[in-house]
């Protein structure tokens, strides 16, 4: 089958307001109607950007999330409140759990959390080079996705879009090759089979980690690459546009 291909875009702690107003307008702008779109601003920009995108098609999305729906979680925020105001989380970003010591554990509530808050999940994982130089990228990343999502219901894996983001590719200009991100992301979807046949026929899994206009085309190529998480070059208006026109 052939799915909907998907473009992120992580914002991550960059742009002040204007610039991240000027960025969604344009994206907004430009949206093509054959692929899905999402932007993930910093949080604190959030509802402006919602604003910029409404009518566009162009969905907004959240960074991260606490893992409960209110009370005394200083500096957190919550999916209910994100529901409020986007569809979208990004949950177990490596910078989050290198940065931030994020485990397995507070990743699964999290995405507990956001699904019974209404939102879409995109799930990341991924391997250091240390661990795929050893031979054991599949088995880490696997193991991740195990504690993410098993013993869940079909209807809530299929809001949970996975996004493979091997943490040597991240911010390097050093993408995976086409063939690695293809290889990895068949390893996934079997393992997507093993839990839910719709699950790995439907669900999307992205490649993220220095994709760029010159790269999308091969790695959006893949039979098993349904999309892009894209960082930095999400920040440049006409590089976020040409991956996403790659993508058509
Ligand atoms: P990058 O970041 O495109 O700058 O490598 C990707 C990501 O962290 O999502």
């Amino acid at each position: 089958m052939t799915r909907r291909k998907f473009i992120a875009g992580n914002w991550k702690m960059n742009l002040n307001r204007q610039q991240a107003r000027e960025l969604a307008a344009s994206v907004a702008e430009y949206a093509p109607g054959e692929v899905d779109i999402a932007v993930f601003p910093p949080t604190i920009w959030l509802a402006h950007i919602a604003g910029e995108l409404e009518g566009s098609g162009v969905r907004p999305g959240a960074q991260n999330c606490w893992r409960a729906q209110k009370g005394a979680f200083t500096g957190e925020i919550s999916p209910a409140m994100i529901a409020e105001i986007a569809p979208l989380v990004i949950i177990g970003h490596s910078e989050r759990r290198q940065l931030l010591h994020e485990v397995d554990a507070l990743i699964r509530d999290k995405i507990d959390a956001a699904l019974e808050a209404g939102l879409e999940v995109i799930l990341c994982v991924g391997e250091t080079l240390e661990t795929r130089n050893e031979g054991n990228a599949v088995a880490h990343v696997s193991a991740q996705l195990e504690s993410a999502l098993a013993g869940r219901a079909p209807g809530d894996l299929e809001s949970i879009t996975i996004a493979y983001e091997p943490i040597w590719a991240i911010g390097t200009g050093e993408a995976a090759t086409p063939a690695d991100a293809q290889e990895m992301s068949a390893a996934i979807r079997a393992l997507m089979r093993t839990l839910n046949e719709g699950y790995a026929e439907r669900g999307r899994i992205l490649y993220g980690g220095s994709v760029t206009p010159g790269n999308a085309v091969e790695l959006l190529g893949q039979p098993d690459v349904d999309g892009a998480l894209v960082g930095g070059a999400s920040l440049k208006a006409d590089d976020f546009k040409a991956i996403v026109t790659a993508a058509i």
